[in-house]
């Protein structure tokens, strides 16, 4: 069955985990959106890795593992994960990289800083020249993997831009920087990476022609969808279901079903509204026991208790058929465990999950707490073995945002997952 995984909250659901659980039975592992953004932590032969751009598939050897033309790519970054794969003894021949992939240029990345440092648009961005990159595609300037290939066009195509890009410093009283350092690295970076780059699409659809297992490898969260996201706040991608068409160039019948990955409490990284945020001790002390800091940045992330009315529109908005809840291990000392079951804004109840940021800003969550379960969940192994308080969490959940939790999450490593069958 061709499965997408999508973050359902704000990223860093233990997507990582998640996937590298599912991806063993797949033949194509593909990401289709975002970029180096991205920090999915997963453990392989006991190493801990962090994978920023490389999909989950280079630790399966029979798996193709593929970077489709929706993500944007820092090409000296993926140089370096790459060489960081091969020294754990990958060797990633089953690496496609997409030639229509947009590539983030140095600009991107210094305009990203230049916003980000600026009082008109703080948006706790990851500076890694993500969004800049997706304005460029938008704004019809973009320059792809495919152009690192032809060096003398590489050099006019991104000398054109960088007339472009010098006039917009010069007016944030920034000065010109020499190009040509970075031009040069990044024509090395295209030879390393030539002998992946190839027409994704192509390869994609000749793989579910062949009636290949697929699966699409989701980044950051729902809830950070350029358009469906929490905007402003929010990444400039499409992190859910729309982007794997748009990313990948499958159709939507390429997909036989969508998981949705959620923690069991929720976190947020940079600005933006998070209702049910736990700014007190107890929102400190979630955050050390989830070990709640950044895989790609080091921030801390805010914490908070899980939001239902957040939860039901990312799975309604993704079509989700079976969600993966990680991190209940998270919880396993509480007494009493809080859930946010309406909104209230203005004295009235609301049921709807608002996106604009300034709707947001001013809701109140209304709470409904269910009882915990205060014992170890680390070591259980079957659906069978949870405690009832465990099962009347998950039903509570299951009821209220119409979609089945298959699967739970109850340490770092992939044994501790429980698949729930019945
Ligand atoms: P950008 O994607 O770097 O432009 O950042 C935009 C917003 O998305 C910021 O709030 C980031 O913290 C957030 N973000 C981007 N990537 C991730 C991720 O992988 N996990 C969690 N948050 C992310």
């Amino acid at each position: 069955m061709n499965t997408v995984v999508l973050g359902l909250q704000w990223g860093d659901e233990g997507k990582g985990k998640a996937i590298d659980y599912l991806a063993g039975g797949f033949d194509v592992v593909t990401r289709f959106q975002g970029g180096h953004n991205a920090g999915h932590t997963v453990y392989y032969r006991g190493q801990k890795v962090v994978l920023h751009v490389l999909p989950s598939g280079i630790f399966y050897p029979d798996c193709l593992a593929v970077i489709a033309s929706g993500v944007v790519v820092q090409p000296l970054q993926l140089v370096d994960e790459i060489r960081n794969a091969r020294a754990l003894g990958l060797t990633l021949q089953n690496l496609a990289l997409s030639e229509n992939a947009p590539l983030i240029l140095p600009f991107h990345q210094q305009l990203d800083v230049i916003f980000e440092d600026s009082r008109y648009q703080r948006i706790g961005t990851t500076r890694r020249g993500i969004g800049p990159a997706y304005e460029d595609v938008v704004g019809r300037r973009a320059l792809f993997v495919g152009d690192l290939l032809h060096a003398s066009a590489f050099r006019g195509k991104i000398a054109r831009l960088a007339e472009y890009y010098n006039r917009l410093f010069a007016a944030y009283g920034h000065p010109a920087e020499d190009l040509e350092y970075a031009v040069q690295r990044y024509l090395e970076a295209g030879e390393f990476l030539r002998p992946h780059v190839t027409d994704t699409t192509r390869l994609l659809q000749e793989s579910w022609q062949e009636k290949k297992k697929i699966l699409f490898e989701g980044a950051q969260g729902s809830l950070l969808d350029i358009n469906l996201g929490t905007y402003p706040f929010v990444t400039s991608s499409n992190t859910t279901i729309a982007g794997v068409f748009s990313g990948t160039g499958l159709s939507p019948k390429a997909v036989d079903r969508v998981v949705g990955i959620s923690k069991a409490y929720a976190t947020r990284v940079g600005e933006g509204p998070f209702p049910s945020e736990l700014k007190d001790d107890f929102g400190a002390l979630l955050r050390a026991r989830g070990n709640e800091f950044g895989a790609t940045t080091g921030r801390p992330r805010r914490v908070g208790w899980l939001d239902l009315v957040a939860l039901k529109h990312a799975v309604q908005i993704n079509g989700v058929d079976d969600i993966f809840l990680t991190k209940l291990d998270v919880l396993d000392d509480l007494a009493e465990i809080r859930v946010a079951t309406a909104y209230e804004v203005d004295g009235e109840r609301r049921a709807a999950f608002p996106c604009h940021a300034e709707a947001l800003d001013r809701v109140t969550p209304v709470y409904q707490a269910l009882p915990g379960w205060q014992c170890s969940l680390g070591a259980i192994e079957r659906a069978q073995d949870l405690p009832r308080a465990v099962r009347s969490y998950i039903d509570f959940i299951e009821t209220f945002v119409g979609a089945r939790i298959r699967y739970l999450g109850v340490g770092g490593e992939r044994r501790q997952t429980i698949e729930i069958t019945d």
